[in-house]
């Protein structure tokens, strides 16, 4: 599903990103075709996000309908608490809406086609946001943070922690990913076993467990309790007397159900990773117990998506940075990628200046 997104990707993602901090060019455009036909500034635009599983989520919320309704547009912005079938059920509502862009966090990025197909057809523009839409044609645009980096960082956190210990190996960890349904999952689990891998083939790393593979490693529905059972078997199974050094952990909801899981095993808390900059993380980092996190600004990611109908609006094509990296299997999506940054107690107290949440917190 996913090419490569190699450093080319990321650099030009940060560059693109100095440009949008300095103010946008007024065309906004890549290429030279133009975009489709304009729409009224009052139009209707749906937002579908997925279940309340992070934070982020539940921010995105709040960003999407106060920055579209303060551009003038008409948000319908729902999540599908209840499942896939919800999520259907609501894009197909906002078609009949008459949404002229529908943005879609998918629950299961595999699901919608019929939805999407149906949205086409009656004329609306698609963008994937934060997840990508998988086995259509019918997805305009995709516009996140580049997930397989987000992966690589966490994986190249996690020997950088370990090191930082115990200068020399082997090193005992174990591997969690994310829910199975979740596009991100797989992309956010290759791109850290594009670092940790080599380091299992040459005996660096020790996986006491034997789970390796990504089906082994999922958590079900990004849920804490999920982890925390799994964590439990784990340490069970494994590791009687062996220490544990690191965890893999794809997001900070899980981390901290790792930390959960092996303080209830009496251990001593391994190299944990995260990604979310979740207000507790970020306070598990400063009190020295998860060692890292990603710093993916939901602000700038919806900011950045509402742009993109801006331009849409006035019939431009929105702004790409990336036309090869995310491949969903019938199309490899135009996407606006932004940089996600590592966080750790080295840098925590200077990564969320403009955070009006965590930059308080971080002082
Ligand atoms: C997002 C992550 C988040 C996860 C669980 C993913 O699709 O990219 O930031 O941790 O969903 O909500």
């Amino acid at each position: 599903m996913f090419g490569k997104a190699g450093k080319a990707a990321a650099i030009a993602a940060i560059a693109a990103l100095a440009l949008t901090a300095c103010g946008r060019s007024d065309t906004g455009t890549t290429g030279s075709s133009s975009g489709g036909e304009a729409f009224p500034k009052d139009s209707a635009i749906g937002v579908a996000l997925p279940k309340k599983t992070s934070e982020n989520w539940v921010l995105a919320e709040k960003l999407f309908n106060d920055g579209l309704t303060s551009a003038g547009f008409k948000p319908t912005v729902q999540f599908a608490n209840n499942g896939v079938a919800e999520q259907q059920n609501q894009i197909s509502a906002m078609i009949s809406k008459g949404a002229k862009v529908i943005i879609v966090g998918a629950l299961d990025g595999s699901q919608l086609g019929t939805q999407l197909q149906q949205a086409k057809d009656a004329g609306a523009t698609i963008i994937a946001y934060d997840r990508l839409l998988l086995n259509t044609a019918n997805v305009d645009y995709y516009v996140a943070y580049d997930n397989f980096k987000v992966g690589v960082l966490q994986g190249q956190a996690l020997l950088d922690g370990m090191k930082a210990k115990k200068p020399s190996g082997p090193y005992n960890i174990e591997l969690l990913a994310g829910s199975p349904d979740d596009a991100n999952a797989k992309v956010f689990f290759d791109g850290a076993m594009s670092v940790l891998k080599p380091k299992i083939d040459d005996g660096t790393l020790k996986v006491l467990s034997g789970q390796t593979s990504f089906e082994k490693a999922v958590t079900q529905d990004w849920k804490a309790e999920n982890a925390q059972r799994r964590m439990d078997t784990l340490l069970t199974g494994s590791y009687g007397t062996a220490p544990l050094d690191g965890v893999l952990s794809p997001n900070d909801t899980l981390a901290r159900a790792v930390i959960t899981s092996v303080k209830a095993a009496g251990k001593p808390l391994p190299v944990i990773t995260g990604q979310d900059s979740e207000e507790l993380s970020v306070k598990s980092i400063l009190a020295g117990e998860q060692y890292s996190t990603i710093n993916k600004d939901t602000r700038k990611l919806v900011e950045h998506a509402i742009v993109m109908v801006k331009d849409l609006q006035a019939g431009k094509k929105p702004e790409i940075n990336d036309d090869k990296s995310y491949n969903n299997t019938v199309k490899t999506v135009p996407a606006f990628l932004l940089p996600p940054v590592i966080v750790t107690k080295d840098n925590v107290k200077t990564a969320y200046v403009d955070d009006p949440v965590l930059g308080p917190l971080t002082k």
